[in-house]
């Protein structure tokens, strides 16, 4: 099993990446909005890296989740084969509903898929259920690396 765009996740390693988010969760520095996000990246090779978000006094500055799993992929030098993405918030605020990626965080993981030639699948983790959609679908016709080339 290669692990690209139309592969769908074992119900296993759907269950230990979901599990992965919920845990980055625990790292969110999030005291201005007190809303913790975790995010965690599954690759082709099997690794997962997670990110949780980072705020600033200055809060326009605040980082999400997806966007420092993101930097710290890149940062280790990986240049695609993501496979999946579960993103989850906190339990208690917005009735548990599953949480998407904003804009912001849906243009810097087409960066990272685009690259390896992905389409990863979304996990939005909430409470009592995980909604499943393509990157593709949360951001159509996005503009990426391929534009520049
Ligand atoms: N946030 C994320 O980390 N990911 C998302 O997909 C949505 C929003 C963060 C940003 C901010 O720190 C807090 O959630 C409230 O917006």
């Amino acid at each position: 099993m290669g692990g690209g765009a139309g592969m769908s996740l074992g119900e296993e390693r759907q269950a230990a990446l979901v599990e992965a988010a919920r845990a980055a969760v625990r790292h969110a520095y999030a005291p201005y909005s007190d809303y913790s996000v975790g995010a965690a990246l599954l690759f082709e090779d099997g690794a997962v890296i997670t990110g949780c978000n980072i705020e600033n006094a200055s809060y326009g500055l605040s980082l999400c989740a997806e966007t420092v799993a993101v930097a710290k992929a890149l940062g280790e030098g990986r240049r695609g084969g993501l496979v999946a993405v579960a993103v989850t918030g906190p339990a208690d605020r917005g009735g548990g509903a599953p949480i998407t990626p904003c804009g912001r965080c849906r243009q810097v993981l087409n960066e990272i898929a685009q690259l390896g030639g992905t389409d990863p699948l979304v996990l939005c983790v909430g409470s009592d259920r995980i909604d499943r959609v393509r990157l593709s679908a949360l951001l159509p016709r996005a503009f990426g690396p391929a534009n520049l080339a």
